[in-house]
């Protein structure tokens, strides 16, 4: 009788909470009808015009954004301004125009805001969607609390290619996880409530299939099937969508023949009509106006024509909407239907963050004062920093570092608070904990060197380093990208790591000490030698403002490192765009032989997609299948996964997948389910993966999600190459 009660206040609670939102949308819609009515064309198209404040994060910054037209009503947003009052300033003039339109604040917010998150790409490496969506809470949080509205995250493109240097803004190169961590960083950021004012706009960038970009040379054409688009691309931009993005973001480069920004099938049909996205979609910077680059526009005219035809509604910094609109309204080539749903979009989003009610809510300097830089924001950040990091080799157990006492710490990087910021920072450098710094607090006897000029990349002072190193009980070497290496316009042809730094990894390793790696990047790199020599590897990313703590805190063993590659580690540029789920080929290369393969480089990868160890060690038995539900559960995986080693640690349980037989040609195995456990020594636990249609269907060539019968064999391991399978067969 309780339950049945506890049931029915729950739906009576549901059905009123509908009721309440269909009232809200009612009287939101009511409202900007009303306002619509009012406006002329030129403050209509005004509402489509987005410019940059300050300053550019792209070429042709040509309109830096003038007051006057603000107070015109002729601009409807700004980027890269922040700040409680610097955003008052403009809203206030904003507040001077005919019908007072509230401003829309956006700026790049990509891995926290004030307080420094790890890069993205680390983050996933975390394999803690929590923490994930944390730190994203984090973020609009002190973002929202410097008067910004909206940030242009999260990125979401898949890649397979490491030259590309913007893999460091994803969640890397899987489609299932990439899809759970848009959905997590939209959450963090939207809350469940937009008119709270810590909650944000989110944008789900870049669409569609950036991250595709032929030879991983940024801005590159790319080419792909609907199917290769639909199942490996598309995934995580969908995932945002359903997860409620407000906006998203079109992106530079073309797709299926057409650049995405005048993409009708991407922006209108497949966004808009099939997914149902309510939003409204912005250009990434002059991407409207490099139609004409893409030589599919002639003039900028043309340009905004194919712009707000696709569905594109708001248009950054290129001002062809403002100089073309209302002349193509008025010659009858645009119909106002077409701009005015782009309006709705906009001020549904002013609307619904509540800056009709007030303006001014979010420009509150005083808790800008106490917002930004609080302990609770650095405690997430170490927290999902520790997670972040990846140990990728520990011979000798050299790691965790116990009774150490002197330890000669080379490197440049160790000291370098810009660099562990990494790109795409909106961190204050100041106050970035380095790895020197948080080693000096801890009461380390440091024997500090350079050990190699950050600049020129040649070792300097080697008798001195590795005199530094026989003196010290061990070796610790930070290495690796500076910050500039990986980001935006950072492809690479050449991922490896300068050879003078590995070479000097190598001297040191010659001094009988034991040597600890840092590799600190914002990509896959490859580093051979040092794989080769270094008895310990850690991947360290760029971690933001708490980068040293989480550093110390795994290297002495505070937390036991827990985190997986998000993407694969290469052996060899050759062998790019390398991933780990990869179709087999009519000559596979585990056949041999006549196979696909290389005659001069590897086909296998440095570490694999998943991989990460720990400083204990798991144990992975009695793999067996359950029965399913019968409710759209066909069968469920367990296995047991007991510590084996003498530490506390948390591992990642990976299902993946493959479908033996399909329609079509399905990849050898796709990540499909994962579970992080916690487990002491000694101790077991029993992981229960459910096996439905997410696990076992696919996009078929018309785009179609089907699911076949037939034979499938599920793997479940700690990474993508060491599984055990188990057969099934779905009648
Ligand atoms: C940049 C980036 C995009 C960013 C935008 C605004 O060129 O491609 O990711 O959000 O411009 O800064």
């Amino acid at each position: 009788m309780k339950r049945l009660i506890t049931y029915s206040c729950m739906a009576i609670f549901a059905m009123g909470s509908m009721a309440q939102n269909q009232k809200d949308e009612a009287q939101m819609n009511r409202f900007i009808s009303g306002l619509m009515k009012k406006m002329t064309l030129e403050e209509k198209v005004g509402q489509l015009s987005q410019c940059s404040g300050g300053f550019a994060t792209g070429p042709d910054n040509t309109r830096i954004s003038r007051t006057e037209d603000i107070s015109k009503g002729l601009i409807g947003s700004l980027l890269n301004v922040s700040g409680a009052a610097n955003t008052r300033k403009y809203q206030e003039a904003a507040m001077k125009s005919r019908l007072q339109i509230p401003l829309l604040f956006g700026l790049d917010v990509i891995h926290g805001y004030r307080t420094g998150f790890p890069l993205p790409l680390a983050e996933a490496a975390s394999f803690d969607l929590d923490a994930i969506e944390r730190g994203s809470r984090c973020a609009a949080k002190e973002a929202a609390a410097a008067g910004l509205h909206w940030t242009f995250a999260p990125m979401v493109d898949i890649s397979w290619d490491a030259r590309w240097g913007r893999v460091m803004e994803g969640a890397g190169e899987d489609p299932y996880y990439g899809s759970l961590v848009a959905k997590a960083r939209v959450h963090g950021l939207q809350g469940d409530d937009l008119s709270k004012e810590n909650t944000i706009l989110s944008c789900i960038k870049h669409f569609a299939g950036y991250g595709a970009a032929i030879a991983g040379k940024d801005y590159n054409s790319v080419d792909m099937s609907m199917g290769q688009f639909a199942n490996f691309y598309m995934p995580p931009y969908k995932a945002g969508a359903e997860a409620g993005a407000a906006t998203f973001m079109s992106a530079f480069n073309d797709f299926n023949n057409e650049p995405s920004t005048g993409s009708t099938f991407l922006l209108r049909e497949l966004l808009k009509n099939q997914w149902g996205f309510k939003g409204f979609v912005v250009s990434d910077w002059g991407s409207v106006r490099e139609m004409m680059n893409h030589r599919y526009a002639k003039d900028e005219k043309e340009a905004a024509y194919k712009g707000i035809k696709a569905g594109l509604d708001m248009e950054m910094v290129s001002e062809c909407y403002s100089k073309n609109l209302v002349s193509l309204v008025k010659e009858g080539k645009v119909s106002i239907k077409l701009v005015d749903d782009a309006v709705r979009r906009i001020l549904e989003q002013k609307y619904k963050l509540g800056l009709f009610d007030d303006p001014f809510r979010y420009c509150d300097e005083e808790r800008e004062r106490t917002v930004i830089g609080s302990q609770e924001s650095r405690k997430e950040a170490c927290y999902v920093s520790e997670r972040s990091i990846v140990l990728l080799k520990n011979e000798n157990s050299v790691l965790p570092l116990s009774s150490i006492k002197k330890v000669a710490l080379i490197g440049a990087l160790s000291k370098s608070q810009k660099d562990m910021c990494g790109a795409w920072s909106c961190a204050e450098v100041g106050k970035v904990v380095t790895l020197y710094e948080a080693m000096e607090k801890r009461g380390v006897d440091i024997n500090y060197n350079d050990g190699y000029d950050l600049k020129t990349n040649k070792i300097v002072n080697l008798d001195q380093t590795l005199a530094a190193a026989r003196q010290s009980d061990v070796v610790i070497v930070a290495m690796g990208e500076q910050a500039w290496e990986s980001g935006e316009m950072r492809s690479k042809g050449d991922i490896s790591i300068a050879a003078e730094q590995q070479r000097l990894v190598s001297e040191l390793v010659k001094t009988g000490k034991p040597v600890v790696v840092l590799m600190m990047c914002g990509r896959p790199v490859i580093f051979n030698e040092v794989r080769r020599d270094a008895p310990a590897i850690l991947c360290t990313w760029w971690l933001g403002s708490e980068a040293g703590n989480a550093i110390c805190n795994v290297l002495w063993g505070d937390y036991n490192p827990s985190g997986k590659l998000p993407m694969t580690f290469p052996q060899h540029n050759g062998q790019i765009p390398l991933y780990y789920q990869y179709k087999s080929t009519g000559r596979p290369t585990a056949l041999g032989g006549w196979c696909a393969k290389y005659i001069d480089i590897p086909t296998e990868p440095a570490y694999p997609f998943g991989y990460g160890l720990s400083y204990t060690t798991f144990n992975y038995s009695n793999v067996k299948l359950l029965p399913g539900d019968g409710k759209g559960t066909y069968t469920r995986v367990a296995v047991t996964v007991t510590n084996t080693g003498k530490y506390e640690g948390e591992e990642v349980v990976q299902l993946y997948v493959r479908d033996e037989v399909a329609s079509i040609t399905r990849p050898i195995k796709e990540l499909k389910g994962f579970e992080k456990i916690k487990l002491n020594p000694g101790e077991s636990k029993t992981v229960t993966f459910d096996v439905k249609d997410e696990q076992l269907g696919f996009y078929n060539n018309q785009m179609k999600f089907i699911v076949e019968k037939g034979d499938f064999t599920l793997m479940v391991g700690g990474n993508s190459r060491d599984l055990q399978e188990i057969k099934y067969i779905l009648n």
